[in-house]
């Protein structure tokens, strides 16, 4: 729990005080650019009528656009500031908002109780927790599963870190990376090599799984979008 507060208290200390000024977001791509291109990727595996969960929803700018192509959506957050961001700014008809830490399966159980078997889309947020805490996040992502939801999860792959050690070098750091830094939020890793470390095959069925790329709102001297590399997987919890 110490661990979940460390999240809840940076995040919302980052998105408090965000402004909504142009490029302040570092991952906060047009939609085209990310939900749309994820979607591609997972819609054939889902029921539809299914809520679809945007997990670690951030300002909802993914959120919203999944709510124009899905029946019902709902964005969650460890920060009680981005809800209200997203509720602000990315709002419609079928989207709710609610404030949601991964690290509590309990809560997690009691959303799955409310709606029962939900798709889940979890993009660039399972990297921000530490190793330590992937298998209590991944439990909370198995309840909301339940036995008919499908996860989308897109993450930064392997090959970030030396992209990232590259792009500072030659450039200086971005400022939307640094201003996630001066809000002492440390980014960790996951490498798709360990896919079925973090998602065991007794208990989950990887349905497809490849090369993608997170888009930025960062643009390079050369004029060249930063897209950090990263990897899609697409899950089921085992049927038995
Ligand atoms: C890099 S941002 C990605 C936001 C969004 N998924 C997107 O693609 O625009 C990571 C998000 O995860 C959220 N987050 C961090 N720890 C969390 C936790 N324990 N439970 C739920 N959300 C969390 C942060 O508040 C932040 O909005």
């Amino acid at each position: 729990m110490a661990s979940a507060n460390r999240y809840a208290t940076s995040w919302e200390s980052f998105w408090s005080t965000s402004t909504g000024a142009p490029g302040e977001i570092f991952w906060d791509a047009d939609p085209a650019h990310a939900a749309q291109e994820d979607l591609v990727l997972f819609q054939s595996h889902m029921d539809p009528q299914l809520t679809m969960i945007d997990l670690g929803c951030g300002n909802g700018t993914q959120t919203r656009f999944l709510a124009d192509h899905l029946a019902k959506v709902m964005g969650t957050e460890i920060s009680p500031a981005a809800v209200e961001i997203a509720r602000t700014k990315h709002a419609a008809p079928n989207v709710s908002y609610r404030v949601l830490d991964v690290l509590c399966p309990d809560d997690a159980q009691i959303l799955h109780q409310e709606i029962g078997d939900a798709n889940v889309y979890m993009r660039a947020v399972l990297h921000q927790l530490s190793s330590a805490d992937h298998a209590t996040a991944i439990q909370s992502i198995e309840r909301l599963l339940g036995r008919k939801g499908v996860l989308c999860l897109v993450e930064l792959s392997s090959a970030a870190e030396p992209y990232f050690a590259q792009l500072i070098t030659q450039y200086g750091p971005p400022p939307g990376l640094t201003r996630v830094f001066q809000h002492q939020i440390t980014p960790g890793m996951v490498n798709e090599n360990d896919l079925d470390v973090l998602f065991p095959p007794d208990r989950f069925t990887l349905l497809g799984t490849g090369p993608s790329h997170i888009h930025t709102v960062h643009t390079l001297p050369t004029g060249e979008v930063v897209k950090v590399p990263a990897f899609y997987a697409v899950l089921r919890r085992l049927q038995n």
